[in-house]
């Protein structure tokens, strides 16, 4: 029988440990970290600076070996330069080259990839439309801002059309109508079938975008789960309601007492500042006032259209153990064996 997995990230007992000069331990940068990423989540990795969470992406993109532990990446190992095939990453640090243009560099990344000349100028100008440089393509990524900077890694990491995406702090150096844009397009990429793995501690990114988080502090996991299992207030009843007048609040204060409920808090709720900030600067806009640097993006391009054949999972029905049965209880070293491709 032949079962085609819907997992594709794993990791099990992922551990590094950098060492010194003279090979003594020095930082114990990841411990014993497991991960299970299904296919077309958004995936959120959390945590303060220093966590743990750059080095756990690098050993899942395979440029840094494990101290200890297993990793299957759509089905491969980590080196397996197969897999990178399908795998699109943006860097902490974008690695651009300062004098090249955006277009260039797009292009320098699809020859990478070893795409045919008309593929790479079609999906440079779909991507560069999509994250809002097309006006600015022939400047020098050198002079851009690190929030234009992270709009050319991001269509970097796109060039390939990728099953998987791994973003490490996808937002950063952004204000907030360009990481409200980019935050639409990596919810866009989750609907198409992508995956997503987004590093960051932009909580509020998460919020907005992830199915699932793991919160990491000193190399290892503290929590994982969806944002409802970990956010969700069982304790806790709120009521929304049009504005009620003062008489209103006082019958139902009166209503929840005979009920023997004697703490009730009522509140005007905020909007996020978000919220307004993103509606000032929309109303500046339609005003005529203009900006100079990155207009806003477009829609997802139409190339990245998600869910890539899964050529590289390999049967996973003969190894005793089914996603199901991995996504009721903890991870297991059989499952990994049997979505990582052999011989
Ligand atoms: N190449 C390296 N050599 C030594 N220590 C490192 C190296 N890379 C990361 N570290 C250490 O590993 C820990 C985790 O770093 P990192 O994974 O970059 O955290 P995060 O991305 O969560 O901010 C930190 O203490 C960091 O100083
Ligand atoms: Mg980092």
């Amino acid at each position: 029988m032949s079962m085609e997995s819907d997992i594709d990230v794993m990791c099990v007992g992922l551990t590094k440990t950098f060492r010194d000069f003279w090979m003594r331990p020095r930082v114990r940068a990841v411990e014993g970290v497991d991960l299970q990423i299904r296919r077309g989540q958004i995936y959120g990795l959390l945590g303060p600076n220093g966590s743990g969470k750059s080095t756990t992406i690098k050993m899942l993109l395979g440029l840094l070996a494990p101290t200890s532990g297993r990793i299957a990446v759509l089905g491969r190992r980590p080196r397996d330069v197969a897999s990178k095939q399908h795998v699109g990453y943006l860097p902490e640090e974008s690695y651009l080259y300062r004098f090249l243009s955006a277009r260039e560099t797009l292009d320098y990344y699809g020859r990478l990839f070893r795409l045919p000349a008309a593929v790479r100028r079609e999906r440079t100008d779909r991507l560069l439309e999509m994250v809002g440089l097309e006006a600015v393509e022939h400047r020098p990524v050198g002079e851009f801002s690190k929030g234009m900077q992270r709009r050319v890694g991001l269509a970097q990491s796109l060039i390939n059309d990728p099953q998987l995406l791994i973003l490490d702090e996808p937002t950063s150096g952004m204000d907030p109508v360009g990481a409200r844009q980019i935050k639409d397009l990596i919810a866009d990429l989750g609907r198409r079938g992508k995956t997503v793995l987004l590093c960051t501690h932009q909580l509020t990114d998460v919020e907005d975008l992830c199915d699932r988080v793991a919160i990491m502090f000193g190399g290892r996991v503290r929590a994982e789960g969806t944002c409802d299992d970990l956010l969700v207030q069982e304790a806790l009843t709120t009521i929304r309601t049009p504005a009620l007048s003062a008489e209103v609040i006082a019958e139902i204060r009166d209503l929840l007492a005979r009920r023997g409920i004697g703490q009730c808090d009522v509140e005007r709720p905020r909007r996020r500042m978000e919220a307004l900030f993103l509606e000032i600067v929309d109303r500046a806009r339609a005003e005529g006032l203009d900006t100079s640097g990155a207009r806003s993006g477009g829609a997802v391009a139409a190339f990245l259209r998600g869910a890539t054949p899964p050529t590289a999972l390999q049967d996973s029905g003969s190894a005793g153990a089914t996603p199901e049965q991995a996504d009721a209880g903890p991870v297991d070293d059989a499952l990994i064996e049997s979505l990582v491709q052999r011989g």
